[in-house]
């Protein structure tokens, strides 16, 4: 950041709160009236993809001034580090370049001098290999009969990503293979999952960065048990588990030969990672022209994102709506809202990719953060959501920004279900922006004491994301949308946003309670927390 001075000390920063405090007040029905290009003004279209921002709390200046804050931020100079290989994850000593997963252009990208694009490339011929295979029910069990059930087990990023995925690309997946994914360490995720499942056609995917992570490995060990068990022989385990991990010691400790194991790299955040080996399950399902194709997506987001001005950049102008809202009206938590229920894990997902990315209060030179930094994401599927939740967003005291995701064209031809799928949608846009007045109430003949409850204030801000179509090029494009987003969010609040420490103590501290409710002596505890171990271990154990 110049000069090193703190962000709420920016002449920019100070420049949008001025501007604030003069424009808080203003309702989006008034910038409408005022202005009847406004839709068409504040709206962008990218090949497929139309992007509205126009019902949000902002006039042509607040953008300015956005923008300004943006490159006094030197936001196009971070994203150039990041593109280019440097080491921008400093607190873990690494580069930041999910982007080179998906860079289609002939461009070689560069880490510690060397082109990483060889590696991914190679990479990917691997899993095309492996996924057809399969896909062409050529990969026999330890009975011979191919495998048919695919159980994906990871955690974090190494579930979120390809689960949202196989669920929204499940149309374009092949329907005589079932991909399935197992994450909680609680046993029912993994019992529920295999208890109708034969073994001889089940291969399960072990999914981890580190190779190391508690969960993961406990129920990667229990379904090596499982199989084993059922094939009565340890040879089983090299039909039925790949690994996709960076960490060749452990796989191999495991028990998984390096020709089934898929790597990628430190350099591939955990969050990050679904287009990397980490993927596979996704290609398994799709197939590999498919996955290209989602990659396509995702370059062509990154090109947009590198390439455009900010002022026509979709990521920066949904990054920068939201530090508007967070930072300055105090709005702290964000709704995602698909109208596709091909979309129903995206919101979840998204909740790692920004919680876990910027939900940081440490600035890059070490002081505490006087502002807000990552918000709560939350969201659910239109229309569920309306009969849900709804209520408080029209007419509650707190006001929560909105992304509405759609797609035209319904990938299942069901115009009956769509057309009142998207109008809901849209009505939903214009209910949360525009409202209803009292005069408005009052004319329908409603009786008087009904009218404050019947009354919806609107001004509530949303972004209208509407695609053509459900592909995997689109939904590329829209992962990467709010990747950069995300990204572009943590460079102006100058924290880290591609570490993690926050989730560190927490397992460090089940790793001793663990011991303690199995019989070790009890360190030092709250009294609380002492009380709780005791009146376990006296329930677990009469
Ligand atoms: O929750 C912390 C975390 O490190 C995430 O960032 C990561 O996605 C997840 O755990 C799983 O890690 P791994 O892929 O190493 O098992």
């Amino acid at each position: 950041m110049a000069g090193k001075k703190y962000l709420t000390d920016m002449d920019e920063w100070k420049a949008l709160f001025d501007h604030y405090n003069k424009i808080k007040g203003i309702h989006l029905r008034d910038l409408f009236n005022d202005d009847a290009q406004r839709g068409d003004r504040f709206s962008i279209e990218d090949g497929g993809l139309f992007f509205d921002y126009s019902k949000n709390r902002v006039t042509s200046e607040t953008m300015e001034l956005l923008v300004n804050l943006a490159r006094a931020c030197n936001l196009k100079e971070e994203t150039e580090r990041m593109f280019t290989g440097e080491k921008i994850n400093e607190t873990e000593n690494r580069a930041v370049l999910h982007i080179a997963l998906r860079n289609r252009s002939s461009v070689p990208i560069y880490v510690d001098g060397k082109n990483v694009m060889t590696d991914i490339e190679a990479v990917l011929q691997r899993m095309k290999l492996v996924s057809e295979k399969i896909r062409n029910m050529q990969w026999p069990g330890f009975s011979g009969k191919p495998v048919k059930n695919i159980i994906n087990i990871g955690i974090g990023g190494s579930d979120l990503g390809p689960y949202m995925v196989c669920e929204a690309l499940k149309y374009y997946s092949k329907r005589d293979l079932n991909v399935y994914f197992v994450s909680n360490v609680d046993g029912t995720h993994l019992i529920e999952t295999i208890r109708d499942l034969n073994p001889e056609e089940t291969l399960f995917i072990i999914a981890s960065k580190t190779f190391t992570t508690q969960e993961t490995m406990l129920n990667a060990r229990t379904a090596r048990k499982w199989i084993v068990q059922h094939a009565g022989s340890d040879q089983a385990v090299s039909r039925h588990f790949l690994a996709l991990s960076t960490n060749k010691s452990e796989v191999e400790r495991f028990g998984i030969s390096p020709s089934n194991m898929f790597e990628f790299w430190d350099w591939v955040g955990g969050r990050y990672s679904l287009t990397s080996a980490i993927g596979l399950s996704i290609m398994i399902s799709i197939g590999y022209e498919n996955f290209i194709q989602m990659l396509e997506g995702f370059h062509a987001m990154d090109k947009h994102f590198r390439e455009r001005p900010f002022h026509e950049n979709i990521p920066v102008i949904m990054a920068l709506l939201g530090i508007w809202y967070n930072n300055f009206f105090n709005f702290h938590t964000h709704a995602v809202l698909p109208y596709e229920q091909y979309l129903h894990r995206f919101p979840a997902y998204l909740q790692q990719g920004d919680m876990e990315s910027n939900g940081k209060s440490i600035t890059k030179d070490g002081l505490v953060v006087d502002y807000a930094t990552g918000p709560v994401i939350w969201g659910e599927p239109g229309t569920n959501g309306q009969h849900a939740f709804y209520q408080l967003m029209h007419q509650g005291t707190q006001i929560i920004p909105a992304d509405l995701i759609g797609f035209i064209k319904p990938l299942n031809n069901d115009y009956e279900h769509h057309d009142v799928l998207i109008s809901n949608m849209f009505a939903q846009a214009e209910a949360f922006a525009f409202g209803k007045t009292e005069k408005e109430v009052r004319s329908e003949g409603v009786e008087e004491r009904l009218v404050p409850y019947k009354t919806f204030p609107g001004n509530r801000p949303v972004n209208t994301i509407l695609f053509d179509k459900l592909t995997p090029y689109s939904l590329g494009k829209l992962i990467a949308m709010y990747e950069h987003k995300i990204f572009t969010q943590g460079v102006i609040w100058n924290i880290y946003s591609f570490d993690q420490w926050g989730v560190e103590l927490g397992k460090v501290l089940a790793g001793r309670i663990y011991k303690e409710i199995l019989g070790e002596p009890m360190g030092e505890h709250d009294s609380s927390t002492a009380n709780l171990i005791k009146r376990y271990r006296r329930i677990r154990f009469e």
